[in-house]
């Protein structure tokens, strides 16, 4: 049996803010159970749910030192869905109402998650063969568990795993405020270690001391190798080129499932989409206030509302995409106040045609992966996408730019072949991204058959966890040999 303990900021069903946490709590559960115990440790923020908060054991606690305070660090367990979950309890850095504030406060946060973590793994009375740290919030823990921890024999054959979600968040500050907290000490903060022009990167030190590096597709391990993509580390990834892989997510099948899902008026299948699936979006048109009609081509997006994602593309000929009606636009998402102010411009100027929802939502966003007739996801770059998933799942056909995980996930339609799974456009240029749009809107429109069949060859992709974490397990083995 070999034991793994994931190590992150995030997972579901606990706490939320993005892909992050989808990945963290569903590929534990796609193990197999008999060879691999695979275990979560996150912290126990306030803002999780009161329903699971109170569900939590109390194990014990200690204190860590840490900059010139001696922090109280309480650990708690809870079995959910088959996986136990463990929580670093302290409620001054696991205060508020979400999980990341500002910089300054999150830089001190993950320092003390970080040392807690490692700290309570043998109160726990599991032995971690491999801790598996998600991106920068645990990009310490490779370093103190490499520095600090292992000269106890507990901790010296534990090996450590970096995943890379998003490089573009690395978890830097001044130097020498990060030594203070972290009481690493000068010799930490060069150009091979956790320095990085001129500040302290949480990431880079992660990088740097983890055994092995992964992130979420093929084509990201390989982006993040250029200076586009790389977000000032692509000479380092290079460096270590010969200890990364791209892994794709999986989705959790069991929770984005139109046949079985709860939150969605009119459950299908492959079979019978064609004649239950519209009543999705009829209902939706119906909620959201929007045009009724079930032959309109009504496009999804459910996103961050970050610079990421594309949007830019999608304000610059949002009048040129909206100014017919055979079109309708789903919005839900929060960020940046620059797109969320777009889409509210837009659903007042295309009233009855475009809809913005400017909150967070899960069952919004279920309605809307089943509603939908099409998915559109332009980001300027993804190192995998969930969304552009759970829409395949849902018969949702997504429209990508052919970057990252989206490249790697999305087939484009070929009409001479009959194949493909979606539609894609290369360069990050609006108008190829309204192209884009407008072929898929001339095939739903004018080819239903063709368009039926792509929807069919999208539910049938399988994006489930079960290729994926048999890819983590052939890595776990292969590093613990
Ligand atoms: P990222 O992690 O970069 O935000 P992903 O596509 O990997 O992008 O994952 C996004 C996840 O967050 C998906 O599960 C998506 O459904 C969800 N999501 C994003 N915005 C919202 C929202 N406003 N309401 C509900 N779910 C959202
Ligand atoms: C990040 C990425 C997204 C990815 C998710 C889970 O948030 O932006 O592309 O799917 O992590 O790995």
């Amino acid at each position: 049996m070999k034991n793994i303990l994931f190590i992150a900021s995030e997972a579901v069903p606990f706490i939320k803010t993005g892909g992050l946490a989808d990945v963290c709590g569903s590929l534990p559960k796609y193990f197999n159970k008999d060879e691999y115990d695979v275990r979560v440790m996150l912290p126990k923020y306030l803002a999780i749910n009161e329903k699971y908060r109170n569900e939590m054991r109390y194990i014990g606690n200690f204190s860590i030192d840490l900059a010139w305070r001696n922090q109280y660090v309480g650990l708690f367990e809870m079995d959910y869905d088959g996986v136990k979950f463990y929580f670093i309890d302290n409620e001054y850095y696991f205060a508020g109402n979400k999980p990341y504030g500002n910089i300054y406060e999150d830089i001190e946060k993950f320092a003390f998650f970080s040392k807690a973590a490692l700290s309570a793994i043998p109160l726990t009375g599991f032995k971690p063969d491999v801790v598996h740290c998600h991106d920068w919030q645990t990009g310490l823990i490779p370093v103190y568990l490499k520095e600090r921890f292992s000269q106890g024999e507990f901790y010296k054959d534990i090996k450590s795993v970096m995943t890379i979600h998003n490089l573009k968040f690395q978890g830097v500050w001044d130097l020498k405020a990060v030594k203070d907290i972290t009481g690493l000490d000068d010799s930490y903060f060069t150009q091979d270690k956790l320095e990085a022009y001129g500040d302290a990167n949480y990431l880079k030190g992660g990088l740097v001391y983890a055994d092995y590096i992964t992130t979420v597709s093929d084509s990201y391990a390989q982006e993040i190798k250029m200076p586009f993509y790389g977000e000032g580390l692509d000479g380092l990834i290079n460096a270590r080129s010969n200890s990364l892989m791209g892994i794709v997510n999986g989705i959790d099948y069991d929770e984005y499932n139109p046949e079985t899902d709860t939150r969605i008026l009119k459950n299908y299948n492959q079979i019978n989409f064609r004649k239950e699936k519209y009543k999705n979006k009829v209902a939706l048109q119906k909620e959201l206030g929007l045009e009724v009609g079930k032959e309109k081509f009504m496009v999804g997006i459910v996103s961050r509302l970050t610079d990421q994602k594309g949007l830019d593309l999608v304000q610059y000929v949002m009048d040129e995409m909206c100014c017919h009606d055979d079109i309708q636009l789903v919005v839900l998402g929060t960020g940046e106040e620059r797109y969320e102010n777009m889409f509210r411009h837009f659903e007042w100027k295309y009233n009855g045609r475009v809809s913005a929802n400017i909150f967070y939502s899960e069952d919004l966003s279920h309605k809307i992966y089943a509603a939908c007739d099409a998915f559109l996801m332009p980001s300027l770059f993804e190192p995998c996408g969930l969304s552009q998933l759970m829409s395949l799942r849902y018969g949702t056909v997504p429209i990508v730019r052919e970057t990252g995980g989206l490249r790697d996930t999305v087939e484009p339609y070929n009409e001479y072949e009959s194949t493909g799974t979606g539609f894609s456009f290369a360069n990050y240029n609006a108008h190829e991204m309204l192209n884009a749009v407008q072929y898929a809107k001339y095939v739903f429109y004018n080819k239903k058959r063709e368009w039926n069949k792509i929807v069919d060859r999208a539910m049938l992709a399988d994006f489930s966890w079960n290729v994926s974490a048999r890819k983590y397990e052939n890595l776990y083995s292969n590093l613990t040999e």
